[in-house]
């Protein structure tokens, strides 16, 4: 049994859309018939609530992974929803871990360890990074094969992209050096703005290729599915939202294979 492929959906600009292209992207990965695993990686846990699941129902999450070595099979949940993936919630707590792992020895590989021995049992592991480069970020980094980064087409996008870039190669200097970037993803993409065609240029100038030809357009069924507790898949199939991360799902599927 091949393990899975981790990938780390992250930018630590808030609202740019991670999660909703974790959620998005995960469950369109599963409607191939694909077996996804998604880790909620931010104290937020939208994520979580977007799946539908009610976090504050739940007694065992990310943080007790990490701070208790409560295995990730332990607080794995299903969320009731047509394609299934499972996925590890998150809550606030979340938040208190990137302190509690601060004296540790190897604090950036504990997600790592916790991955390992339930890689062989999923297709993909999406993780849904908060907004920040913190200890959570890095543990995400250190732990995943590539990341996705979703960006917005936005006067400063380019600015907070050189931080990013900055961490992931320190990141493969020390701790993870396989780690490379799967792509860039231009979200909520909006056609009647001139600066967005001018941020995408600039994009595609020092990115080519990285670039995913898949855009997500400003969707506004994207913005309604989460209080629904369900994907945009799920919420409505046939918007311009899903349909663009159905595209991205085959897109990214084709790139494993080239
Ligand atoms: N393509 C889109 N079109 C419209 N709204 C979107 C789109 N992508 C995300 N949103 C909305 O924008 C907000 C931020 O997106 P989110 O995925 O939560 O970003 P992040 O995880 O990076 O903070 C959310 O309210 C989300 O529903
Ligand atoms: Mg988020």
């Amino acid at each position: 049994m091949q393990n899975a492929k981790i990938v780390a959906v992250a930018n630590q600009k808030g609202g740019v859309g991670k999660t909703t292209s974790s959620v998005s992207l995960a469950v369109a990965l599963a409607r191939k018939k694909k077996r996804v695993l998604l880790v909620d990686s931010d104290p937020q846990g939208n994520a979580s609530t977007g799946t539908g699941i009610n976090i504050r129902d739940i007694k065992k999450h990310l943080y007790h992974s990490y701070t208790e070595e409560t295995p990730l099979s332990a607080v794995f949940l299903t969320p009731d929803s047509k394609w299934k993936i499972t996925v590890v919630p998150s809550s606030i707590d979340l938040a208190a871990a990137e302190m509690e792992l601060f004296p540790r020895e190897e604090r950036e590989f504990v997600l790592k360890k916790l991955l390992d021995p339930i890689r062989q049992d999923f297709d993909y592991i999406i993780i849904d990074c908060p907004p920040s480069l913190g200890l959570l970020t890095v543990n995400s980094l250190t732990a995943a094969d590539s990341v996705l980064i979703p960006m917005q087409c936005e006067y400063f996008a380019m600015e907070g992209l050189a931080q990013l870039v900055s961490t992931i190669r320190s990141v493969k200097k020390g701790l993870n050096k396989n780690l490379y970037i799967e792509g860039l993803l231009l979200t909520m993409f909006d056609k009647r703005n001139r600066l967005t065609f001018q941020v995408a240029d600039e994009i595609k100038k020092h990115f080519g290729e990285q670039l995913f030809k898949t855009v997500i357009p400003r969707n506004v069924r994207l913005s309604e599915c989460p209080s629904h507790g369900q994907s945009v898949i799920e919420y409505d199939i046939k918007s311009t939202g899903a349909k663009a991360y159905i595209k991205l799902a085959n897109e990214f599927i084709k790139r494993q294979a080239a």
